[in-house]
């Protein structure tokens, strides 16, 4: 039977971006372009295409501009029509649509993502919610989040995007070792935050892409401390494994880690590539440099 469709996007978004430093000193990581529209936009689209209407951002202090950025700025839209340039108007427009709604909740200490997660319990209550991390950009045919809800719909658990990384990079994300695999949808059976490579359970990690059911605030607030001296996801989810299956999914899709200078470039490229406007004269552009490159 389909479940009725999940609501609640949660964005977490009050990290301080420090490996993008000076550029994030005074303006969020989050607000990083992509060609035009910043990461925190592909987000609520991606969460948007998914079903949600109401999208909630935990955010903390240098984070004003995300707020602005979803807000109605009627001067700006007033000069865009006085100037007849419509196309901009439209995209200003439709940054959010008229039938979703933004909340913004501040996080009051950097306490980490499962401390993030939690502050949205006053309005996520027990219902299951997305939880989107923008860093983690991912460019695909049936957005993930879309596809993850279908997997939630079908199995009515939470459900974890995951991707194969090398195993040397297993320190830089939740990994998770699963059991009953059933085409792209496993069952996980242990999650561990960043382990070192010689201790991971395997090599399928959890990238910024959650479907929670709303048991994961309780425990959340039980867990304690974990890695780092933060309140981790990570945690909770291991703590709702012994309460409710949770299900690993391997997305399709190409994800883009933009927390990294380099996954950023890599993004910017391909998304240059991509765009309906740029895209041929930019790859022209692209042609040409990289053959003056192979002549030197
Ligand atoms: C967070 C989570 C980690 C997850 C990662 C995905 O880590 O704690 O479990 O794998 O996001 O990007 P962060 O990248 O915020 O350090």
């Amino acid at each position: 039977m389909q479940k009725s469709k999940i609501q609640f996007a949660v964005f977490p978004v009050a990290g301080r971006g420090t490996r993008f430093l000076p550029a994030t000193k005074a303006s969020p990581k989050e607000m990083l372009p992509i060609v035009d529209k910043p990461l925190i936009q592909y987000a609520t689209e991606e969460a948007l295409s998914a079903g949600a209407t109401k999208l909630v951002f935990i955010t903390g202090s240098t984070k004003r501009a995300i707020a602005d950025h979803f807000d109605i700025d009627h001067e700006l839209e007033e000069e865009l029509e006085k100037q007849g340039k419509d196309d901009l108007l439209k995209a200003v427009k439709d940054i959010v649509p008229s039938w979703a709604s933004c909340i913004f909740i501040r996080q009051g200490s950097p306490l980490g993502l499962g401390h993030a997660v939690l502050c949205a319990r006053p309005v996520v209550e027990n219902q299951p919610f997305f939880v989107h991390l923008a860093d983690d950009l991912i460019d695909a045919e049936i957005s993930c989040l879309k596809q993850m809800a279908e997997v939630h719909a079908a199995r009515d658990a939470s459900v974890l995007g995951v991707e194969l990384v090398p195993k040397e990079d297993t320190n830089k994300y939740g990994i998770v070792a699963t059991e009953n695999r059933d085409g792209k949808i496993s069952r996980v059976t242990k999650i561990v935050e960043k382990p070192k490579p010689e201790n991971a359970p395997s090599n399928l990690a959890v990238v910024g892409r959650y479907v929670l059911t709303g048991r994961i605030f309780e425990k959340l607030t039980t867990i304690g401390r974990g890695a780092g001296g933060e309140i981790q996801l990570t945690d909770g989810i291991a703590a709702l494994m012994n309460d409710e299956p949770v299900y690993a999914y391997e997305f399709a899709g190409k994800r883009y880690d933009c927390g990294s200078k380099l996954g950023y470039l890599q993004a910017t490229v391909e998304y240059g590539l991509k765009h309906e406007s740029l895209g041929d004269s930019f790859s022209k552009y692209l042609k040409d440099f990289t053959s003056k490159m192979n002549q030197k």
